[in-house]
Formats: C-alpha cells, structure tokens, sequence
C-alpha cells in the first residue's frame, strides 16, 4: 500500500496516514488488516484468499473477536481494515465494529459490497465508517464472469452510490492483469464518475486461486504506462483524486523519478518512506487472519509469525519489525539498488517466489528482468554498479 498523492501532495488520507507514520515512528502498530472470516459469498477467479462459502475451522469466536478488538484499542492501533473473505457475512460484523468505534480506532471496510443497499449505507455512516473499500474488475458482463455471479456489478454501483449519498468515502479496488488492464483506465474513469475518492490498483498476486499464473501479470512497459497516467493527473492542479498502489511498491521510486524530471520537489515523500517504505512489511503493518494468525503481509497468507491468541500485540508488533532488521537481497540490496530501504520491493512475492522473503523483487519496473537480475546474481558482480539513476533527494544508497 502506498498512497500517492498522500505520500507526494497533501491527500485525504494525510490525517490517517501521520498517526500510521507516527505510530511507526515509535515502533507501535501502524495499521492491521485483520480478515475477520473466510468465507465469502463470491467465487472471483483470481481470489488470493481462494475464499468460498466456508469458513476457516479454527476461526476466531465471537467473543475472542471483541477481545481482540478491546486488546487494539490499548494497543492504540490507529486504523483497522476489516476485510476477508467478505466481512459483511460475518454474523457478529455490526458487534466488531461497535466494538471498533468504542475503542477509538478507526474502521475502514474491505467488501465486494454485495451486502450493502442503502439502510446498510446508512448503517455503516453512523457506525463511524469513514471509507469503505470496495471490487471492480470492467464492464458488467465482464465482472460478474470474473466473480461468478451475476448481477454483482449493478448492485456494487448501486451501493457505491448509496455510500456516497450518506457521505461514506469509498475506494474502488482493481487487481491488474492481462484480464483486466484492457478495462484499467476505463475503471479509473468509473471510480471519478462515482465520486470515489481513490483506487487502488494492485499487482496480481499469484497465490490461492490464482496460484502459478506469473504469465498473466502485465508487463513492465504497462505497469509504466500506467504509472506515467498516475503522474500526468496528479500534476493537474484541479485534480484531487488519491491512487494507491500494491504489491508492485517499486511503482513508487518510479514515479518519484517523473515527478523529479517535472521539477517537483519529492524530498519529503522520500524522507517519509524511509520509515514506513512503499512496501509495507516489516514496518507496524500487521495482518491477522481469521484464525488469529498474524502474518506480515495479506498476500502471504502462509507466512505467518505467530497466533495472537498465545502472543501479546506488542509481541506480534516486534515479531513484524523484526523483519525490517534485516536488508533485501539481490537486485534490491541496499549496495544494488539506492532505493532499497525506501521501496524493499515486495516481500510477498520474494516470499513466494523462493520462501525467502528477504530475496529480490524480479517484478521491478524500474530495473527489470536480465538487465540487472542475472548479473548481481552472480557472486563476482554483487558489487557492480547497479547502472540506476541515483536521481532520488533522500534516497538510499
Ligand atoms: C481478498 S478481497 C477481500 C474483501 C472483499 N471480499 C473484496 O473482494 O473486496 C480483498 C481484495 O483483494 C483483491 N484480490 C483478490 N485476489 C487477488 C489477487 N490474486 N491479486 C491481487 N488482488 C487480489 C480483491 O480484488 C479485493 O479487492
Ligand atoms: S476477492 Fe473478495 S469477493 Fe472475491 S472471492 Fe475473494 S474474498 Fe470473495
Ligand atoms: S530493485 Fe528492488 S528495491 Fe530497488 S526499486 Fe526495484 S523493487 Fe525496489
């Protein structure tokens, strides 16, 4: 995750985001994304979780839900993201987020939005939800094909337009591949017209059902298109709409370097990222699974550091920073890459390509593929010069 305009500009989530960056700062939890059930009452083709109608066997009880829940507020976790599976089909959901109100940490909910129709939109304003975050993959047919139901599409609009109406800001979230980068501008062009104040746009992640597809990842030369759209509408001044980025975190560096050759000042950004990184893992971002598993990253769902039924929060928080002691590796290592300690590259991927999260990131769109990946993997190389532009105020090196 990692909000443009909000890391480069001054964003809507700028006030969210310091106390995440504050809460880093001083080794705290900056934000968790806890899947508060498995199951889900969609079937998308490319689903990470490969949820389904079932929920996972050892998933946490109700009451174990509102003591986690009580157990972040005195850890003064600053933002929870309630997600799945499909939270909403959660029968206590509407008991967690009473809860999540009451102890002053902020919800935002991760939905596909089959569940929302305008009394639930209106339930959800005054349970305290600020944003909501919510799937989109293309045109109907399209979508309701890739989630395989039908008629999802209209009723993701329809609530879109019902949340929108109670003042609810909503984030409309795409996953990037060969299948839906034909629709991707178009999807950003639905998410202005639907008054959603940003979109996330994240990199295929290939576990669960989309486990061995690397092929349908698009290619670097796209990912850069598109990066070059994101920079050309942030550099209009009467545009304010947010983008935010996953699991390709060295889309960052990338547009930092065009905003640079438009003669932008991105230092602040940068020192930013020193500390909370394009990639999240390792820096307060925690992910606790239905089960109470905690895991540094939502898309390593097999990567896990402990259970927060037998860990304290500031166990589980240590456990995650842990990970940050220790440098990348390959083409992403610090004497490889000056951007190492500010993007990391994606430890997910790392993890699942080789089980060694710490290992480089070959999905680079700023040094892709054989260009840099054969030759620092050879040992009398490791200390060739990267050949990238060192062009980053503030970045490592
Ligand atoms: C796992 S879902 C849970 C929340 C909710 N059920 C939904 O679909 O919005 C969270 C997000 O992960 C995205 N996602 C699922 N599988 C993915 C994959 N293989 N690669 C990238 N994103 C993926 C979905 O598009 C969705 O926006
Ligand atoms: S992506 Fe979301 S809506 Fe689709 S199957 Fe997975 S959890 Fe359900
Ligand atoms: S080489 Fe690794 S750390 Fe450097 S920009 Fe690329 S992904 Fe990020």
């Amino acid at each position: 995750m990692a909000h443009v305009r909000s890391l480069f500009f001054d964003g809507p989530l700028a006030e969210s985001e310091n106390k995440a960056f504050r809460n880093a700062q001083l080794g705290r939890p900056s934000d968790i994304i806890w899947n508060i059930t498995n199951r889900c009452n969609l079937l998308c083709d490319h689903c990470y979780m490969a949820a389904d109608g079932h929920a996972l066997p050892d998933q946490l009880s109700d009451e174990e839900t509102i003591d986690l829940v009580k157990r972040m507020g005195e850890a003064g976790v600053p933002v929870v993201f309630l997600s799945g599976g499909e939270p909403m089909m959660r029968p206590n959901f509407w008991e967690i987020l009473a809860e999540v109100n009451a102890q002053g940490v902020r919800p935002t909910i991760s939905t596909n939005c089959t569940m929302i129709d305008e009394a639930s939109a209106k339930r959800l304003a005054e349970y305290g939800v600020r944003w909501i975050a919510t799937s989109m993959y293309g045109p109907a047919e399209f979508h309701d094909a890739m989630v395989g139901v039908p008629g999802t599409h209209a009723r993701v609009v329809r609530a879109i337009k019902s949340l929108r109406a109670e003042g609810v800001g909503v984030v409309l979230k795409t996953a990037l591949s060969v299948d839906t980068w034909p629709y991707i501008f178009d999807i950003i062009r639905m998410a202005k017209d639907l008054d959603c104040g940003m979109i996330y746009i994240c990199d295929l992640i290939t576990a669960g059902r989309s486990e061995g597809e690397d092929d349908s990842r698009v290619s670097v030369e796209q990912w850069r298109e598109l990066a070059d759209y994101i920079v050309q509408d942030m550099l209009d001044p009467e545009m304010k709409f947010e983008y935010d980025i996953g699991a390709i975190p060295s889309v960052i560096p990338y547009i930092a370097e065009q905003f640079i050759a438009n003669g932008m000042d991105v230092s602040k950004g940068l020192e930013r990222l020193k500390t909370i990184s394009a990639c999240p893992v390792g820096k307060g971002h925690m992910n606790i699974n239905s089960e109470g598993g905690v895991m540094p990253c939502q898309f390593a769902q097999d990567w896990v550091v402990g259970n927060i039924r037998e860990m304290s929060f500031a166990q589980a928080t240590e456990a995650c920073y842990q990970i940050d002691l220790r440098e990348s590796e390959g083409q992403c290592a610090p004497e490889n890459c000056e951007y190492s300690r500010i993007c990391r590259g994606c430890r997910a991927k790392a993890w699942q390509r080789t089980g060694n999260a710490m290992a480089e990131d070959t999905t680079c769109i700023l040094h892709p593929g054989e260009q840099r990946t054969i030759p620092v993997l050879r040992p009398e190389s490791a200390h060739q010069s990267p050949g990238a532009p060192c062009a980053a105020p503030g970045g490592c090196g």
